[in-house]
């Protein structure tokens, strides 16, 4: 039972069973698939845990690096207060567009700013404006940068802030030391910095689905 198919009809089970159905996210997807995005954006399932750690965490300001086609930018803006705000990072001009008419399909625009440009540079300027602190914030775009989004996270943060990493497990590669994937060494990269800074309390989760076998890792600033 324990292979790609089954975590797939999981998958589908879990949606089934606990979603209403949700035609305007099928049609996110949809759009994401005819402008030619990579189907790489979060599953369902972990779309509604971003939502639900919105909720829980009471966030009113979330932050997110990453948005390709904005699926996971539409979980999380479902979890804010109707005068909560997400900022969301893409480096790439056609994931933006693509982006944006899919928050204005989910009516989220009011409360979602997307950024176009490298992530650094936005968070820079995010830095430079006293944008923080955010209250939830998302790490989800170049995995090599991975150290350099987890810092930026912690200036724009505070005490309680959650901080979520996708991507952390890559199938089981996580383990390999021999530096010759980017993609791994950020995810590594990622363990050492929540290990090594002290403010940080964290955990990773392996993850099974209908997009394989990865996983995230998630802190608190203390
Ligand atoms: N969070 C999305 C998936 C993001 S995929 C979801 O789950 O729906 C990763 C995205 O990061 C891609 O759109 C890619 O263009 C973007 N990206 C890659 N390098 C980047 C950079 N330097 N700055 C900002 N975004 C970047
Ligand atoms: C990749 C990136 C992601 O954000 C993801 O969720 C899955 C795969 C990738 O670059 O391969
Ligand atoms: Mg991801």
């Amino acid at each position: 039972m324990s292979n790609k198919k089954s975590w797939r009809a999981v998958d589908d089970y879990i949606v089934a069973s606990l979603f209403e159905p949700d035609p305007v996210l099928d049609s996110v997807l949809a759009a994401n698939h005819d402008q030619g995005l990579p189907a790489i954006d979060v599953s369902p399932a972990q779309g509604k845990l971003l939502s639900l750690l919105a909720r829980m965490q009471g966030a009113k300001r979330i932050l997110e690096i990453g948005t390709l086609g904005g699926y996971s930018t539409i979980w999380m803006a479902r979890g804010l207060p109707s005068d909560g705000r997400i900022v969301t990072l893409e480096l790439d001009p056609h994931h933006a567009s693509v982006a944006r008419s899919n928050f204005d399909r989910a009516g989220v625009s009011d409360r979602v700013e997307l950024r176009v440009g490298p992530a650094l540079q936005s968070l820079a300027a995010l830095g430079a404006e006293n944008a923080g602190p955010f209250d939830l914030i998302f790490i989800d775009a170049d995995k090599p940068n991975n150290p350099n989004y987890l810092s930026w996270a912690m200036r724009l943060s505070r005490p309680g802030t959650v901080i979520v990493c996708d991507n952390v497990i890559r199938d089981g590669a996580v383990l390999d030391e021999d530096g010759r994937d980017a993609n791994v060494e950020g995810a590594r990269a990622a363990f050492s910095f929540i290990g090594g800074d002290k403010r940080l309390d964290g955990t990773a989760i392996q993850t099974v689905g209908a997009k394989g076998y990865d996983g995230f890792a998630i802190a608190i600033v203390d």
